[in-house]
């Protein structure tokens, strides 16, 4: 028997009645397998972790390790800060800005020095959300759980500003042994510098000489393995080695301003967690 329906279609009762038994098995089944599907993956969720190509954005260009040197373990992440971030961090620390301080090692207490003629700030670890992605982007790549860093040093060196080479270890048994000693050090470029202002390694097995930017670079970065500033670029490296030793190989400086003005931002790691507000 055929008839029109009121769609206009033409249907044959007789079969649709016959198949619709199996339809609604077929159906049911269905929806069985699809939450068995979902009752699985809410189980056993996979560790998520964000993927490299989510470090990547936009606004940042890609970001990519060149590795500089074994001794000591050194690496570049470029394009590790967009502008927008690499401005931010200029703003918050602008109005803030004191003569900058260096650790006595007999005391451990913060003491001025010739030594380091640049100026700078803390922002809290965790202060803002922009951050809190900063500092999850450095667990990320190197490894180091945000609960390790200190707070965000930001410094600023005029013409002339510097800092002779230092180890970023403590050398003092005050520090060592009352709170754990540095591990390694994450150190970002907020701007271009005109002229000067690289990090030498001093100390480096390697020599700049061979570096492709090599005959840009000052007379005081010429003494060693150099960085030139690039904004946006982070300089990692460890203090210690692989079986906790300090690392004499990680002295290292920023060298005199020549033209420009540099901005940096440095993130401390410590070998335990870090307490928040320790005034140490
Ligand atoms: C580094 O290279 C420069 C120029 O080639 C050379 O004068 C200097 O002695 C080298 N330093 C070391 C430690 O090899
Ligand atoms: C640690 O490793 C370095 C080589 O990386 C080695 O020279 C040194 O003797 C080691 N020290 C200890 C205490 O194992």
């Amino acid at each position: 028997m055929m008839r029109t329906s009121r769609l206009g279609r033409i249907i044959t009762t007789q079969s649709s009645l016959s198949y619709l038994p199996i339809a609604v098995v077929l159906l049911f089944s269905m929806m069985v397998l699809f939450m068995l599907f979902a009752a699985r993956s809410n189980i056993s969720p996979p560790h998520v972790h964000k993927p490299a190509f989510e470090l990547n954005d936009e606004k940042r260009g890609e970001l990519w390790t060149e590795l500089l040197s074994w001794e000591p373990r050194a690496f570049i992440y470029h394009n590790f800060l967009s502008k927008e971030e690499c401005e931010h961090l200029i703003k918050l620390a602008a109005p803030h800005l004191q003569k900058s301080q260096v650790v006595d090692p007999r005391t451990g207490k913060n003491t001025f020095s010739r030594f380091r003629t640049s100026s700078g700030m803390f922002l809290r670890r965790g202060q803002d959300k922009i951050i809190r992605t900063i500092e999850e982007r450095i667990a990320d790549v190197t490894f180091i759980p945000v609960e390790h860093g200190e707070d965000l040093q930001v410094l600023h060196y005029e013409v002339g500003q510097k800092y002779e080479p230092h180890y970023d270890y403590f050398t003092g048994k005050f520090k060592t042994e009352h709170i754990g000693q540095r591990i390694a050090t994450l150190l970002m470029y907020l701007s271009d510098v005109e002229e000067g202002g690289e990090t030498v390694f001093p100390s480096a097995i390697f020599n700049s000489s061979s570096l492709p930017y090599y005959n840009g670079l000052s007379s005081c970065a010429k003494k060693g393995l150099s960085v030139k500033p690039k904004r946006g670029d982070a300089l990692f490296f460890w203090s210690l080695k692989r079986n906790g030793t300090k690392d004499p190989t990680s002295l290292h400086g920023g060298c005199p301003v020549i033209k420009g003005s540099k901005w940096s931002a440095t993130k401390w790691m410590r070998v335990h967690k870090f307490e928040l507000g320790n005034p140490l």
